[in-house]
Parts: C-alpha cells; structure tokens; sequence
C-alpha cells in the first residue's frame, strides 16, 4: 500500500475504500457516487427532460421538465408508490424535476463541480447545508431511490450509509475535491 497523507489516513476511519483514495479525506465522492447513480441522476439530467433505466436514456412520450409549467402533472401518471408490474411508472409523492431556475444538474459534472453547486445558494435552492441534510435524509424522492421497486438497481450504497457519508462530509468541513 502507499503511503497516504494523514488526512486521507483520518478520512479512512470514516468512509468507505472506493469513496478514500482519490480525493485526499474529503468524503465527497462517496456522495458524489450516489447522486451520478442512475435512481438520483435520472430527475437530475444535463437536459430538460427526465432520463429512464440504468442506461439513462430521455423520457418516452416527449416528457420535458416544461410538462409540469404547462399544467401537465406528472402525478398522472407516477403514483405515489411504486406499481408492482414490470415497465409501469415509479412512483413517490409530489414525483417531479427540480424547477427551471435550479435545476441542480448532476449528470455530466465532476465531483468537484457538483460539491460546489450544492453548496452554492444560488443553485440549491437557498438550502444551508443542514437544510441539504435534511432533504437528503428525508424528502420522498430521495428515499424513493433507496427502494424503487420492480428490478430496478439501487445506488451504490444504502441510504444509511449516503446519510453517514454526508455528516462525514459536513463535519470535515464539507471540503470539495481538488478539481
Ligand atoms: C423523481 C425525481 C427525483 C429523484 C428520483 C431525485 N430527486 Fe433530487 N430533487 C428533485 C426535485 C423536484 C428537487 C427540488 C426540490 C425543491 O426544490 O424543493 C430535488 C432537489 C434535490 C436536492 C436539493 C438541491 C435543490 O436543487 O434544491 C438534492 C441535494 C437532491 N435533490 C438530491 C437527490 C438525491 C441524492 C437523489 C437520489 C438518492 C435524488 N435527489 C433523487 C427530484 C428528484
Ligand atoms: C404518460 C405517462 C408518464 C408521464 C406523464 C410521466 N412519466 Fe415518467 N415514466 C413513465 C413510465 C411508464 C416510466 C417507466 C419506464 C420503465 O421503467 O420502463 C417512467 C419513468 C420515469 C423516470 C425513471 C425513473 C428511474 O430512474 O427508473 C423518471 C425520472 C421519470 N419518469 C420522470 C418523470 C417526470 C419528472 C415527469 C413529469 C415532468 C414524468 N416522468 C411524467 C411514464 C410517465
């Protein structure tokens, strides 16, 4: 094994290998693992319109984030739970795309650009980071993506463990990886 700086030494008692090695005891990439996973990235695409499957192809039916502006609810057809027949619409309460003006893209960024855009008022939402933690730990969507249903894959980790990775975070200061 190489020798690490301390602080990637410090790092390890906290987060997993994978999320360790590259990014010097900041626990970021373990975050940012999860939020590129296909469950989280699909509502949070580079484009307007909401990805489907692992593969993260663009919504069927023309279904761009302006549906909802344009008095389409995606409600009509995504439940509040998941259905339990293959190829049938997810499900979770108030299913929908961050807004226009914060559209909090996760698709296509490093993890250094996405640990400056949730920390960034402008394009979270006005959250503090207690806010994001709170969202994170609680918001429906969120938790959706722990337990979609049918055979869809899951983020790397459980939600317990992306819960302790972002306190991990928080607590060393919510450092972003060197770009
Ligand atoms: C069904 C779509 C959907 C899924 C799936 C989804 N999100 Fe979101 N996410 C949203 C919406 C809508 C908002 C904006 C909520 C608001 O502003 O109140 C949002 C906002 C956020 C925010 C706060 C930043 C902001 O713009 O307000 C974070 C952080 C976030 N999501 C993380 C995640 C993570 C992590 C996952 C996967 C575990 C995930 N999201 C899955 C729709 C989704
Ligand atoms: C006409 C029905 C319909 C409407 C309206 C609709 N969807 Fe869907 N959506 C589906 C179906 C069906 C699937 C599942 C496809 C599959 O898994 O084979 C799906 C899948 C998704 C997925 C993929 C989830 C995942 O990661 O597995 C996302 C994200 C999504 N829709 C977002 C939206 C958003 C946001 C809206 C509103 C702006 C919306 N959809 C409106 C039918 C619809």
């Amino acid at each position: 094994m190489k020798a690490l700086p301390a602080a990637a030494v410090f790092g390890c008692l906290l987060i997993a290998p994978a999320a360790r090695a590259q990014d010097g005891g900041t626990p970021f990439l373990g975050i940012a693992e999860v939020l590129q996973s296909p469950r989280c990235m699909n509502c949070h695409p580079a484009g307007e319109a909401p990805l489907q499957t692992d593969q993260s192809k663009p919504h069927k039916q023309n279904i761009k984030r302006i549906f909802s502006s344009l008095g389409g609810s995606c409600a009509t057809c995504h439940q509040e739970a998941p259905l339990p027949e293959a190829n049938t619409p997810p499900g979770a309460p108030h299913w929908s795309m961050p807004p226009e003006a914060t559209p909090m893209v996760f698709q296509g960024k490093s993890p250094a650009q996405l640990c400056a855009d949730l920390k960034d008022f402008s394009k979270n939402g006005n959250r503090s980071l207690t806010m994001l933690r709170d969202h994170v730990n609680t918001d429906a969507l969120v938790l959706w993506a722990f337990n979609p249903g049918g055979t869809r894959t899951l983020p790397p980790v459980n939600h317990t463990t992306f819960i302790a990775r972002f306190d991990a975070w928080i607590a060393q200061g919510a450092q972003c990886p060197t770009p």
